[in-house]
């Protein structure tokens, strides 16, 4: 088994702030030293978006050299990885054309593992800590993939009266994929808490009440920066060090390192 971890951000959900824990926490992995390489699965490209200006995001989106072209040739993924500009953040580009991803696996032999064989070679050369993958709002064949290839699941959910909406089923959804994957759910991570409404109680009482769910000690509150960071095309950390979501996402990749560990 390979000492790489791999973790996929997933709700179906759109808007729950996949895209965001995903980048962030990645990050601040790399920072504490670990060697991280992101997998943008999304066709709207924000995981690319957040390390890389948006004429560099659509070059890398037309050319071949992305997901997309990798799990229609079923080629390795250690051959699609670009720098990001931080030390131990490494990248796989996504495609728009990843919308018709789930016309391309539909006739692939054991479609729902493609992603697990392309990342093959990752996983062999044991040179990362961590994958971390960014799941579109979607539970179809692709986003089946990504749990397949998956050790831990992290389900970001808004703290509002419709984030929590739907959660159920995806909880059974998973529970439902058992004989498929390994992966375990390491938490859910509530996202945009605003402290002048009550959501964030709400949310948690509820979240408690699920068996077996873990309900991450770090949460995220809505913060304009992320917003500013994400315009600049750079994790929040950097745009700003010292805003409160910085050192959330910090306190997350803690607690993400010691679920490592235990
Ligand atoms: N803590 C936060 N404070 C303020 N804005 C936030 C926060 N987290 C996320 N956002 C904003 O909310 C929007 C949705 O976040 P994000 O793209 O991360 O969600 P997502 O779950 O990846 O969405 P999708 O399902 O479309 O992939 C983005 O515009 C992002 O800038
Ligand atoms: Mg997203």
């Amino acid at each position: 088994m390979s000492k790489t971890k791999t973790i996929c951000f997933t709700n179906n959900k759109g808007g729950s702030g996949k895209s965001t824990a995903c980048a962030n926490l990645a990050y601040e992995l790399a920072q504490a030293g670990k060697k991280v390489l992101l997998i943008d699965g999304d066709m709207q490209l924000n995981l690319s978006l957040s390390f890389f200006d948006e004429e560099k995001v659509l070059d890398m989106a037309e050319c071949e050299d992305n997901l997309y072209y990798a799990i229609r040739g079923k080629k390795d993924l250690k051959d699609y990885i670009v720098s990001t500009p931080y030390e131990n953040l490494d990248l796989v580009p996504s495609s728009t054309l990843m919308s018709q991803i789930e016309y391309e696996l539909f006739t692939m032999m054991q479609r729902e593992y493609v992603l697990k064989k392309c990342l093959k070679g990752v996983y062999e050369s044991e040179e990362y800590d961590y994958v971390l993958i960014d799941a579109p709002p979607t539970l179809g064949t692709w986003v089946i993939n990504i749990l397949c290839t998956a050790d831990y699941v992290i389900v970001p959910v808004e703290a509002s009266p419709w984030g929590l909406f739907g959660l159920a089923n995806m909880f059974d959804f998973l529970t439902g994929m058992n004989e498929m994957t390994e992966a375990k759910i390491m938490g859910v991570l509530i996202t945009k808490v605003d402290e002048r409404k009550n959501y964030y109680k709400q949310t948690k009482e509820i979240l408690g009440s699920y068996d077996n769910i873990h309900v991450f000690d770090s949460f995220i509150h809505v913060d304009s920066s992320i917003e500013w960071a994400q315009d600049a095309s750079v994790p929040v950390a950097v745009y700003k060090k010292s805003t409160r979501s910085a050192k959330e996402f910090e306190s997350l990749a803690k607690e993400v390192m010691e679920y490592g560990s235990r």
